[in-house]
C-alpha cells in the first residue's frame, strides 16, 4: 500500500516538477504551504473583524455589509478567508499522505506526526466556528448539530443544544462564546504548528515567492469570479431544510442526521488515537545513532549546522584538548542520515595518521567502511572511463548499471558524502570520473542532505570539492527513485567525455585550480 502511494507522489511530482521546476513544485513545500495558507487566514480574518459585529441580532447584516458594500475589499478578504481554509485541509491532507507514503514519520521521526495529529482537531474546530459566526442557515444547521452532537458527551450541566431551540432561547452571549472561540483556538493552533516543527532544523515554513504569489493570485481571482457568500439568514422559528455545505470542513455533518453521537464521537475519537500511534504501526528498526570521536572532533560545529534534525549540540569540551567545544549526539533525535559525517571536516580517505575515523560517523557504515567500499567497487574496474557511481538509498536503481567499467556504492543519504571522497577517487585514479546520484531536488528523504551535498560540490558550503577535481570528470545526478533512465544517459554522456579527456594526469589538475581561482 505505502509503496503504492509512494510511486504515484513520484509520478504526480515529476509532472509538477516539468510544469513548475523543483524549486517551486508545490509538491515540495505542503507543510510550507501549511503554514502560509494559516497566515492568509489569519491576516483576512483579522481585517474581517475590524468590521464584524460579533452580537447575534447584526452579525448577519454586518457580513453581508462586508460581502457587498465593500466588494472589492471586505469581499476578497471574505473569500481568502475561506478559500486559504479550505487550501490548508487540501494541504495538510496531502501533507500527511505524502509523509506516510515517503515513510518520513517513524523512529526517531515520531515527533512531527505525532504533534501534527491534534493540529488537524483544531483546524476543525477553527472552521466550523467559523461558518458558526454567519449566522445564516448554514450557521444554524451546524449550531444545531453541533450542539446535539456535544450533548451526547453528557459533559454539560444543562444540555446546550437549548440554546437554539427557538430565536428567543438563544443569547448574545452564548454566540460572544463562539466569537472568542474562533480567535483563540487559531493562536492555540499556531503554538501547536510551531511545537510540530521544532525537530526539523531549517523547517521550510514559507513557501518560495513565486509559489505565494502564483497561490494568493489563484485565490484572488476566485474571490472576484465566485465570491464567498451566505446562505438565507437564520431563523431558528423554522427548520432548515436544505443548505449548501462546505464539503473540506463540514462533510461529517450529514452522518450526525443517520447515526448517533455517541457512535461518531466513538469513531472520531479511535480516528485520532490511531492516527497518532501510526509511528509505531509497525515502529521503524532503529539504526545506530550517529557517534562523535573526541579525539577527532576539532570544535568546528559544521555537523549542527548541517543536520536536518536538530540532534547535535555543541557543549564545553570534556576532553581536555584544545578547543573550546565538542559535538554531542542526541540519539533520540538522530535518524542516522549520516549527513553530519558528510559535514565533518575529518572525514576525509586522505588521512594516513591515526586511521581513517571521523569526528563524527555512522558506527555501521563508517568513513573506514565507506573508504573499504570505495576501493573495491572501483578496484576491478577496467576500460577507457572507468566510472565510480556514489547513490543514495532513495535514490534511482545504481546497482543494475554495474560492470566491468562501473562501479556502485550505496551511501544512506547523498549528504553523507564527504566531496574529499570525489577528489580521492578521481585524484588517486581509482576511476576516471565520478557521478553522485539522490533524491529529486527539494525531495530529500532526509530533508537537507541532498541541498547541502550540491552546496559542498558546488564548493558554496563546506566542506567544499576542491578546485583541483577537473569538474568534467563529474557528474551530478538529482531524480528520485523512478529516475534511472535518466541516470543511465547521464552516465554515457559522462564515459563519452571520459573517452575524450582520456586517462586523470596530474597536470589535469593544476589546471582544474588554475581555471577555478581564474573564474
Ligand atoms: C496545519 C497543519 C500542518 C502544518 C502547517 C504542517 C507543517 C509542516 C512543516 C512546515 C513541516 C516541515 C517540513 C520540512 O521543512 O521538511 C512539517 C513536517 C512534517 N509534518 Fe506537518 N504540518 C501540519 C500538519 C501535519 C499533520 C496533521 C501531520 C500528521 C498527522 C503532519 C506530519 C508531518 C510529518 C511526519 C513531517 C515530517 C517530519 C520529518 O521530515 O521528519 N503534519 N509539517
Ligand atoms: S563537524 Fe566533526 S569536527 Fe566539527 S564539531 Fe562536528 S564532529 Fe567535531
Ligand atoms: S546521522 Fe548525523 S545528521 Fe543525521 S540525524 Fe543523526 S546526527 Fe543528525
Amino acid at each position: 500500500m505505502r509503496r503504492l502511494i509512494k510511486q504515484l507522489f513520484e509520478r504526480i511530482e515529476r509532472v509538477f516538477d516539468a510544469a513548475f521546476a523543483p524549486a517551486w513544485n508545490p509538491f515540495h513545500h505542503l507543510g510550507a504551504l501549511g503554514w502560509y495558507f494559516f497566515w492568509i487566514v489569519l491576516v483576512s480574518g483579522i481585517y474581517l473583524y475590524i468590521f464584524f459585529d460579533t452580537g447575534i441580532v447584526n452579525a448577519y447584516q454586518s457580513i453581508d455589509a462586508i460581502t457587498h458594500a465593500q466588494w472589492y475589499a471586505g469581499g476578497v478578504m471574505r473569500s481568502l478567508h475561506r478559500y486559504a481554509s479550505d487550501a490548508l485541509v487540501v494541504v495538510v491532507f496531502i501533507h500527511i499522505a505524502r509523509e506516510w507514503g515517503k515513510d518520513r514519520y517513524r523512529g526517531a521521526r515520531w515527533f512531527a506526526w505525532f504533534t501534527g495529529v491534534p493540529v488537524l482537531w483544531f483546524i476543525y474546530i477553527c472552521g466550523i466556528s467559523g461558518y458558526w459566526l454567519v449566522w445564516d442557515e448554514l450557521a444554524q444547521y451546524i449550531a444545531i448539530g453541533t450542539t446535539e452532537w456535544l450533548d451526547t458527551l453528557g459533559i454539560f450541566g444543562e444540555p446546550i443544544a437549548r440554546n437554539f431551540l427557538n430565536g428567543e432561547a438563544l443569547s448574545d452571549r452564548f454566540f460572544t462564546l463562539m466569537v472568542f472561540v474562533h480567535i483563540m483556538v487559531p493562536l492555540f493552533m499556531l503554538f501547536l504548528m510551531w511545537i510540530h516543527i521544532q525537530r526539523n532544523s531549517y523547517a521550510k515554513i514559507n513557501p518560495p515567492t513565486g509559489l505565494a504569489v502564483g497561490t494568493l493570485a489563484t485565490m484572488t481571482v476566485l474571490a472576484f469570479v465566485f465570491p464567498a457568500l451566505s446562505q438565507a439568514p437564520a431563523n431558528l422559528n423554522t427548520v432548515v431544510t436544505s443548505v449548501d455545505l462546505d464539503w473540506f470542513y463540514l462533510a461529517a455533518y450529514p452522518l450526525l442526521d443517520i447515526l448517533p453521537g455517541g457512535w461518531l464521537w466513538a469513531g472520531f475519537g479511535a480516528g485520532t488515537v490511531v492516527l497518532a500511534l501510526v509511528p509505531w504501526l509497525p515502529r521503524l528498526r532503529r539504526l545506530a545513532p550517529a557517534q562523535v570521536s573526541l579525539p577527532n572532533c576539532n570544535g568546528c560545529a559544521r555537523c549542527v549546522a548541517d543536520c536536518p534534525f536538530n540532534a547535535i549540540e555543541m557543549h564545553a569540551r570534556s576532553d581536555g584538548l584544545a578547543f573550546e567545544q565538542e559535538a554531542v549526539v542526541d540519539a533520540d533525535n538522530c535518524v542516522a542520515c549520516g549527513v553530519c559525517m558528510g559535514s565533518c571536516p575529518t572525514a576525509t580517505p586522505f588521512r594516513r595518521t591515526g586511521g581513517l575515523v571521523a569526528g563524527i560517523e555512522l558506527p555501521d557504515f563508517s568513513v573506514a567502511a565507506l573508504h573499504a567500499q570505495t576501493l573495491a567497487a572501483t578496484e576491478g574496474l577496467h576500460g577507457e572511463a572507468r566510472v565510480l557511481i556514489f547513490g543514495c538509498l532513495q535514490g534511482p536503481p545504481i546497482e543494475r548499471l554495474a560492470g566491468e567499467s562501473v562501479g556502485t556504492v550505496r551511501l544512506r543519504c547523498s549528504g553523507q558524502l564527504p566531496p574529499s571522497f570525489i577528489d580521492f577517487v578521481i585524484t588517486r585514479a581509482h576511476a576516471d570520473g565520478v557521478i553522485v546520484a539522490g533524491c529529486r531536488a527539494g525531495d530529500c528523504h532526509y530533508r537537507l542532505g541532498g541541498q547541502w551535498a550540491r552546496a559542498r560540490l558546488a564548493a558554496t558550503r563546506d566542506p567544499q570539492l576542491r578546485a583541483r577535481v577537473p569538474r568534467a570528470r563529474f557528474e551530478q545526478v538529482w531524480v528520485g527513485s523512478s529516475g534511472g533512465n535518466q541516470l543511465q544517459q547521464a552516465l554515457a554522456q559522462l564515459r563519452e567525455r571520459l573517452r575524450t579527456l582520456g586517462a586523470y594526469r596530474r597536470a589535469e589538475a593544476t589546471a582544474a585550480r588554475r581555471k577555478s581561482e581564474h573564474a
